[in-house]
């Protein structure tokens, strides 16, 4: 196959003969399917990314959320009621930190009783459907890895009572894993070891997958993108889309103060006066102490991954590409005998591209400042930090019976 021979990767076909013609045709077929062009990224996965100039950006913060709550929470929801909003939930993670082989969204965090992470999201949103009168398009993207475990969990669950015709499934692009020598390693004989894209590709997995078509049929203006391990997310928050649409901005994201001046979250800033995330380990101590004539820190309000895209915008920044994370991670795969890994430390590199790097290409944005306490509550790990433990306790915080 010339595209092997292309990105020196012929290993690939290594054991090709001792396939049947069929699961030979499907090794042809994914290798077919796979962007190679990945791979380049190597190449300058040691290089410091040039960063523009970085700038703070205004937040919109809890006390001038207050002083126009109600207007903006009218102009939510009308943007709501006429159709013009659409979620997204990002639940083509492999939640390997949480360590369970089904979807994340199929966790159960209840104690007492069964509360899945899913669930717990639909509640959320229904929430805001009773507020509004009238349901919101939830679109779920998945991996091809838990495409059907997710789609026959809601199934089975009868979708949690939220109408179906209302929940659209799609998946997200895979990337090839490598080695550390940036050869692709195979999972089988027959099957290039192949790994989610990351929770950057989702516009473009959308329109490649043709569930654009609902967006645009339904009129859906305006998208909240949100990940699936937060219990206390609140999807579609009026009071959020109208501040966005107020302000005039392209974009909002969800923000929080930052529980330490050098908490590890993404902080909302301006890079060469447009929108952008700044890593924790880019800010510099005179960074995280600058501050204003009040004594507000400039680089303090964290990303929760609750962001409000405008679909026009998306459209437009559809062909621009966004970068490639080159990530270590545990592979399993076949050695070049065939024999099975299991690696118990890092062995190659996973492709990931990353939702807030389109921040950076939209026009403007609105950082919104949310109390912590009441819409916060990620499950990236079992026990301690962010994890099930945590969530338990600011659910029942919140008043949620688990
Ligand atoms: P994380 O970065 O926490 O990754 O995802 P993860 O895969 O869920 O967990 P670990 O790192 O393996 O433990 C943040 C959000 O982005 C989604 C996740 O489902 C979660 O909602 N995501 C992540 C995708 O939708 N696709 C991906 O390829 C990666």
């Amino acid at each position: 196959m010339d595209i092997l021979k292309k990105y020196h990767q012929e290993h690939l076909l290594k054991f090709a003969g001792e396939l049947d013609d069929f699961e030979k045709e499907i090794l042809e077929r994914q290798i077919s399917g796979l962007d190679f062009e990945v791979l380049k990224t190597l190449d300058h996965k040691n290089e410091v990314v040039k960063r523009g100039e970085i700038t703070p950006i205004k937040t919109l913060t809890i006390p001038e959320i207050e002083a126009e709550k109600e207007e903006y929470r009218r102009t939510g929801l009308e943007a709501i009621k006429k159709g013009r909003v659409g979620a997204v939930l990002l639940a083509g993670g492999m939640g390997t930190r949480l360590g369970s082989n089904d979807p994340k969204g199929m966790y159960n965090v209840g104690v007492t009783k069964e509360l899945f992470i899913f669930q717990c999201l639909i509640n959320n949103l229904m929430d805001v459907v009773k507020e509004a009168g009238n349901y919101i398009h939830l679109f779920v993207m998945t991996s091809d890895l838990n495409y059907y475990s997710t789609v026959n969990f809601f199934k089975e669950k009868e979708y949690f009572g939220y109408p179906k015709e209302y929940i659209t499934f799609f998946c997200q692009d895979m990337a090839p894993c490598v080695s550390y020598d940036g050869k692709v390693l195979l999972e089988t004989r027959a099957k290039v070891a192949v790994s989610p894209n990351g929770n950057g590709g989702w516009f473009v997995s959308m329109k490649k997958s043709g569930v654009i078509n609902t967006v645009h049929e339904a009129g859906i203006e305006w998208l909240n993108v949100f990940a699936v391990d937060n219990v206390l997310q609140r999807i579609c928050d009026p009071v959020f889309i109208g501040a966005t649409l107020k302000n005039n901005k392209k974009t909002g994201a969800k923000v929080v103060r930052k529980a330490t001046r050098d908490e590890k979250v993404g902080v909302m800033c301006l890079e060469d006066g447009r929108p952008s995330i700044v890593e924790y380990y880019e800010l510099t101590d005179a960074m995280m102490d600058a501050a204003d004539e009040k004594g507000e820190r400039l680089y303090n309000f964290g990303v929760i991954l609750n962001y409000l895209f405008n679909v026009a915008e998306l459209e437009e920044m559809v062909n621009t590409s966004l970068p490639y994370h080159v990530v270590e991670k545990k592979i399993p795969c076949i050695d070049d005998s065939g024999n099975l890994v299991n690696p118990t430390e890092p062995n190659g590199y996973k492709f990931e591209q990353l939702v807030l790097d389109i921040i950076h290409l939209s026009e403007s944005c609105l950082p919104f400042e949310v109390e912590r306490d009441k819409e916060f509550a990620p499950i990236k790990n079992k026990t301690g930090v962010d994890s099930v433990e945590s969530a338990r306790e600011l659910l029942k915080k919140n008043g949620v019976e688990i």
